[in-house]
């Protein structure tokens, strides 16, 4: 048996949201999602066994120089919780060594590709590698949903709603049939205010709430037949009304929740004004203040030079759709 594992796992957008949590023990959405699994926004794992004499778990960060350290005290406990759950008490000591190619906790899903190749790296080194069902459940329960749509690639659609049983996330369709990008606009690229998981327990207070939940299954509907047809412009006018969306129920929650940022609002003016000059763009945001601009390959440098010329926009990150987790010889080493 080997004892050192090494997972890469990416972040996704989500062009439906997960926004409201009706079964927080069992991390159970209240309504179903649709997103997008990138390629070049990454976590790296490596996970290894440590001697019967080891008393503790080491966990250890790669941050963005490339330097490792202790693990930041909230994602050190995120990962021992996970570990705990998925080795039980008795267990093996293990050390974990992670990091992301990407700004943390900014909104783009660096705690669904994080837990997930945490997810990945645990189970192989255990137990045997996860088929992709059981890696999007076990991911999940980390406490981070959109993980079960990171345990796939290409185009993922995660049930959720009253009615529906606990199960996986499930590709509609693969990333080569249709291949969209993802220009990251990132305005902001600390920590955001407020976590999604307070997010997600606020949303339930929104007086639109309710009706949200309605209109979701059409709209759900609507952008993957607009995937399945490769139809660009019903995609973009069903994605933009789905991200504002999740913001209105934000901003009318108690209480109220403000992720977008004066340079947010200017990099939706300038993807408005793209898409007039007849560039393929739309827009859709998480629970941060960064703005993702979905295009087509064709028209990803061009959109890329205007969003970056915004003013209030630090810098971007061009992603496009990937092709899930996997494992590597390529381990962290601790320091
Ligand atoms: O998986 P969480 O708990 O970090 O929530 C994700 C929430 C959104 O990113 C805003 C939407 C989504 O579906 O990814």
């Amino acid at each position: 048996m080997t004892d050192t594992v090494t997972a890469v796992a990416p972040a996704n957008i989500a062009f439906v949201k997960y926004w409201g949590i009706r079964d927080e023990a069992e991390v159970l959405p209240a309504n179903p999602s649709l997103s997008m699994t990138l390629s070049r926004c990454v976590s790296r794992c490596t996970v290894g066994l440590l001697g019967a004499d080891a008393g503790a778990d080491e966990i250890w960060w790669r941050g963005a120089d490339g330097e490792t350290g202790p693990a930041p005290r909230p994602v050190a406990e995120g990962i021992r919780a996970q570990l705990r759950r998925l080795r039980g008490a008795e267990g093996p000591a293990l050390r974990v060594v992670t990091g992301n190619t990407f700004p943390t906790a900014a909104g783009i899903a660096s705690s669904a590709s994080g837990f997930t190749a945490l997810t990945l790296a645990v189970t192989t080194l255990l137990e045997g590698e996860p088929d992709p069902g059981r890696l999007s459940v076990l991911s999940r329960l980390s406490g981070s949903g959109s993980a079960a749509r990171s345990a796939l690639g290409g185009y993922v659609r995660w049930p959720g709603g009253p009615d529906t049983p606990a199960g996986p996330a499930v590709q509609v369709a693969p990333a080569d049939h249709f291949r969209l990008c993802d220009v990251i606009a990132v305005v902001d690229d600390g920590p955001k205010a407020t976590s999604s998981r307070e997010g997600h327990r606020r949303a339930l207070t929104s007086p639109y709430f309710a009706r949200r939940l309605e209109l979701l299954p059409e709209r759900i509907r609507t952008v993957e037949r607009a995937l399945w047809d490769r139809d660009f412009a019903a995609f973009a006018e069903a994605v933009e009304t789905e991200a504002v969306d999740l913001h209105l129920i934000a901003m009318s929650a108690t209480p109220p929740t403000f992720y977008w940022q004066p340079g947010t609002l200017a990099v939706l003016a300038a993807v408005r004004a793209l898409r007039d000059r007849g560039v393929a763009a739309c827009a859709t945001i998480d629970a941060g203040p960064n703005v993702h601009v979905l295009t087509v390959p064709e028209h990803a440098e061009e959109v890329r030079r205007a969003v970056a010329a915004v003013p209030g926009v630090r810098h971007t990150i061009a992603d496009e759709a990937g092709y899930g987790p996997y494992l590597c010889d390529d381990h962290l080493t601790p320091p």
